[in-house]
């Protein structure tokens, strides 16, 4: 294929994570999202997904729906000529650090929000990790066939909890049960609400903000929403497609996800204004993602179906070059060749046997634990990318095992789980000391202690532990840390790769340990690599 072959396909990509708080409606929209792109036929499959998922709250329920969830959390669908990747980020009860880093994997943020709750903790988590990245984000106000609140008081709790400026694309005119639908203030009509599950075809267009059909059709509301669409106009930002790229400005859509309701102009945005794929930083240098060769790196290990065979799936994210079935590759941390024939995409939610993928592009390479996270696959070339990030765990609890005759599967298990991202592990600087785990979510710890059992054949216990705060620790004077290590030894660790952590039981502590020890800085997040 030709390197222009290459460029046009690399045009058409656009790969998104939807994140919400749990309850916005995430499930909803991306639901409609793909019947809009025609992608899947009829509402419900993805709900009934979701329910199945939920209605379990044990976690061995959720191990019988992995395999489900695999396929269900990237979702590839084409719409106009563009190929729309999809990445589902889990809410509060699947939330782990796989959530954080499937972020590092996508071009663009699509945000869902409840018109009656606002931004809630869940939304401001992932933002954190946007803004960091300075990743691009859509916004969208969700449920105003609802009584929620002022749509201007949304627009400002937006602004100062993303820190960048909103600019509405369109206008809530009404809510709840005198909802009369949207007005488009780019290309100034008004799109009439009519509610329902079914798409009815053309939706109702009337033009222009002064018309008189509008004001005597809708009443009170259209008169209020004329009035804030002024305001707007004289208050509001102009539009930047550079400031949106560049994660300063995001634009704000309303809508009724469950009623279709504000669906399209959202899908069209997500064509018109994200961004195609674009170069990716590696240690050895830029990786532009039309070129020739093939790239990709893990981002994501998911244990699959089968513990007894150790299969994991590992999510690749395409980083530049043209996949073709059956092509070798190279794990460039270990040099090892591996030739995957049975590499799946995740169209519409099916696993598919994949044949091409281009930068952007999510695959899906079964393995026995070849893959690890952070990994490049390459046609040969030695890369490694740098950004994905390891967060300082918020929850830690001291793990042992109940056998002393299992210490070495203990440690065996503790150290394949770590690397494959399921669970951080610390050793403690303090010999006898017992090992530790930390985690983002709570069923994380769930997850290690089921997986230890089943495919280790070591029964563990947890128990709570006295810390709760990591930061990753270093020093530009060996003397320093050396010192520092000596003075906080009882509070030192060392993760997966051997990175030494200060643990903490309070911010207070870690404030302190901070003004004594100016020579050391401490690190929230690491970056692998
Ligand atoms: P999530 O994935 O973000 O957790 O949210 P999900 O789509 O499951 O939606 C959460 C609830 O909000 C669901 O109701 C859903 O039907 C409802 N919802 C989604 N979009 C809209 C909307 O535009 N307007 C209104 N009024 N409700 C909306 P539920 O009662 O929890 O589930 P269900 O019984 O409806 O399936």
């Amino acid at each position: 294929m030709s390197s222009g072959d290459i460029r046009s396909e690399v045009k058409k990509r656009r790969t998104f994570a939807i994140i919400s708080h749990p309850d916005a409606g995430k499930t909803t929209l991306t639901e409609k999202l793909l019947l809009f792109a025609g992608a899947i036929q009829i509402a419900g499959s993805v709900k009934a997904r979701k329910a199945s998922r939920h209605a379990s709250s044990d976690w061995m329920e959720i191990e019988k729906q992995r395999g489900i969830s695999v396929a269900s959390s990237v979702m590839q669908m084409e719409y106009r000529d563009c190929v729309i990747n999809l990445l589902d980020t889990p809410g509060h009860q699947d939330f782990s650090e796989d959530t954080y880093r499937v972020l590092t994997a996508v071009d663009a943020a699509l945000m869902v929000i409840d018109a009656a709750n606002g931004v809630e903790p869940q939304t401001i988590r992932l933002l954190q990790v946007c803004r960091a990245r300075n990743t691009p984000i859509i916004t969208f106000v969700n449920k105003l066939d609802r009584e929620v609140q002022e749509p201007l008081d949304v627009l400002s709790e937006i602004e100062s909890h993303l820190g960048m400026e909103v600019v509405p694309f369109s206008w809530p005119i009404g809510m709840a049960r005198r909802f009369g639908g949207v007005f488009n203030l780019r290309a100034n009509h008004m799109r009439v609400f009519k509610p329902g599950q079914e798409r009815h075809g053309e939706d109702e267009i009337i033009p222009g903000l002064d018309n008189p059909v509008i004001a005597e059709r809708f009443g009170e509301p259209f008169e209020k929403a004329q009035e804030e669409i002024e305001l707007l106009n004289a208050a509001a930002p102009e539009f930047n497609l550079d400031l949106f790229l560049a994660g300063k400005q995001t634009p704000v859509f309303f809508g009724s996800a469950i009623n279709n309701f504000g669906v399209q102009e959202v899908l069209d945005a997500l064509v018109d204004l994200a961004p195609a794929p674009g170069p990716r930083a590696a240690l050895q240098r830029e990786v532009q993602p039309d070129e020739p060769k093939f790239s990709g790196v893990v981002f994501k290990v998911q244990a699959n179906m089968d513990p007894a065979h150790r299969d994991r799936v590992a999510f690749v994210r395409v980083s530049s070059g043209h996949f073709k079935r059956g092509m070798k590759l190279k794990v460039s941390r270990t040099g090892k060749e591996i030739r995957p024939n049975n590499v799946v995409s995740f169209l519409s939610q099916r696993r598919e046997l994949l044949d091409d993928a281009f930068a952007g592009d999510i695959i899906g390479v079964p393995n026995h634990g070849i893959l690890q996270l952070g990994d490049v696959l390459t046609e040969g070339e030695n890369l490694q990318f740098t950004g994905l990030p390891f967060f300082a765990p918020e929850l830690f609890q001291s793990i042992e095992v109940k056998d002393p005759l299992r210490t070495k599967q203990l440690r065996t298990g503790l150290t394949q789980l770590g690397e494959e991202g399921a669970i951080q592990v610390f050793r403690p600087h303090m010999a006898g000391g017992m090992m530790l785990l930390g985690a983002v979510g709570q069923l994380q710890f769930e997850v290690v202690a089921h997986r230890l059992k089943t495919e280790y054949g070591v029964e563990a216990r947890l128990s709570s532990s006295r810390f709760n705060m990591a930061r990753w620790v270093t020093a530009k004077d060996p003397k320093d840390m050396k010192k520092f290590i000596e003075t906080n030894a009882g509070n030192i660790a060392y993760d997966v790769v051997e990175a030494t952590a200060f643990l903490a039981s309070s911010p207070a502590q870690l404030r302190v340990a901070q003004e004594l020890n100016p020579g050391i800085e401490f690190h929230a997040l690491r970056e692998h690599g």
